[in-house]
């Protein structure tokens, strides 16, 4: 389970940080802000119940276990990203290294640069290759052309594209659906009722999830577990309230930065993911009522114990406008002790009997020191380890926290009409030029 430090909050100027008694301002509000989100009809919480869902995937990961030894994943912000964390997260951090893996390589192609779509080619063998073409819409034009690309490749070398190819998109509409109807290519659903960046705990993750050999039941069990806690009025058990209510609390103190620092290699795109949450659900120019806010919070990503020695003089010294969100990971499952090397020399007497947990532990606990002493919000997600069980609750946590954002914002979190905008003028602007 996941534990919120909140103590460095009220160590800081008051103008700065959060006292107890603003740390529960907004708390006798979360059962009227559970109504107006039930109203919303999103689905991102429930879907960690469908049984008939993951029986499916399931089936689907048993019918073609060895069968192929590469996955391309085509396809772009909450069709990429959630898969991109899981592997990132759960998996062996030189996987597609590894000699005799059990399970096919991975490989997300997230981007339309001509440099990416060339060098993929490189290191998959295609007659050994499945295409997953993930996209809800079914009509995002770097899904579309990516897909236009590999599938006439795959033509030209004269192979089967339903046994190379399987779509992920929304049950009714889409080109993608079309084309799978009209082909009798292998389709599986995006429920209506879930965005893009919410849909990781679907089909659109747990599929390739599942190709690659991640517990995704593990997963959905840690995710259940946030999602009670979303759905409980008492503030106290009330996790993802909690987050939210100080980042919109500090969000009032001018904090309208939001820093979250993994001190974990294994969590770097979990960042990546919650970017993506964060901005687009919050970033929104008109309220429930119609008034123009110009709401947001911007994210930003940061890795311990990397960025300290890039991000780091800024944040302590630089403009007080950011919260920091520092996860910690208890255990890393493995000891490694540091060898003491050159004892005589006393410039490194420092790492004299420590391993490098309590290494990374002990600079994270120096880096956030140094930003109370600056006054600087921070806050400390605590997590046991990493493993499918605690990502799925992490997951599910950061993403019930957006959710009360947007009430407590008095937002559409679920909807991204910017994003759709660009994506208009990007196919107004190719239909122009052609
Ligand atoms: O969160 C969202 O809805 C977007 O970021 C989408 O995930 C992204 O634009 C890709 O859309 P689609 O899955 O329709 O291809």
């Amino acid at each position: 389970m996941i534990k919120l430090d909140v103590k460095h909050l009220g160590k800081i100027d008051a103008r700065h940080g959060l006292s107890e008694k603003e740390l529960r301002v907004n708390a006798d509000q979360i059962a009227e802000f559970l109504e107006k989100f039930k109203k919303r009809e999103q689905g991102f919480h429930e879907v960690v119940d469908n049984k008939q869902m993951l029986k499916e995937v399931h089936a689907f990961g048993d019918e073609v276990k060895g069968k192929y030894e590469d996955i391309v994943l085509l396809g772009i912000g909450g069709s990429a990203l959630g898969t991109i964390c899981l592997q990132q997260s759960l998996k062996h951090l030189y996987e597609n290294e590894l000699e005799d893996r059990e399970y096919p390589q991975l490989h997300a192609v997230d981007n339309i640069d001509p440099s990416l779509i060339s060098e993929i080619q490189d290191v998959i063998n295609f007659e050994k290759t499945l295409f997953l073409v993930v996209s809800k819409s079914g009509g995002t034009p770097e899904t579309l052309a990516e897909y236009f690309y590999f599938r006439d490749l795959c033509e030209e070398k004269g192979l089967d594209i339903k046994e190379h190819f399987v779509f992920i998109t929304d049950p009714k509409k889409g080109l993608l659906r079309k084309v799978a109807n009209e082909e009798g290519i292998r389709a599986f659903d995006v429920p209506g009722n879930v965005g893009g960046r919410f849909s990781v705990l679907t089909n659109v993750s747990l599929i390739p999830a599942k190709l690659i050999g991640i517990d995704i039941d593990a997963i959905l069990e840690g995710a259940r577990e946030a999602k009670e806690s979303f759905l409980n009025t008492n503030f106290d058990q009330n996790l993802p309230f909690q987050l939210a209510n100080i980042q919109y609390s500090l969000d009032k103190k001018g904090k309208f930065l939001n820093v979250l620092i993994p001190y974990s290699h294994k969590l770097i795109r979990f960042s990546d993911w919650y970017r993506q949450l964060l901005a687009e659900s919050i970033g929104k120019a008109f309220n429930d009522l119609g008034k123009k806010v110009n709401t947001g919070l911007t994210p930003i990503n940061a890795l311990g114990a990397t960025d300290q020695h890039s991000q780091n003089q800024l944040y302590n010294e630089g403009p007080n406008d950011k919260f920091f969100m520092f996860i910690k990971i208890n255990d890393f499952g493995k000891t490694i002790q540091i060898p003491y090397l050159h004892p005589n020399e006393e410039s490194a007497n420092f790492l004299r009997n420590i391993d490098f947990r309590q290494l990374i532990h002990t600079e994270m606990h120096g880096t956030i020191h140094s930003l109370v002493r600056n006054d600087r919000p921070v806050l400390v997600i605590e997590i046991e380890r990493i493993d499918a069980k605690t990502l799925g609750t992490l997951i599910m946590f950061f993403k019930c926290a957006t959710a009360f954002l947007g009430e407590l914002y008095e937002i559409n979190a679920f909807n991204q009409p910017g994003v759709e905008l660009s994506k208009q003028l990007t196919k107004k602007l190719l239909l122009d030029n052609s």
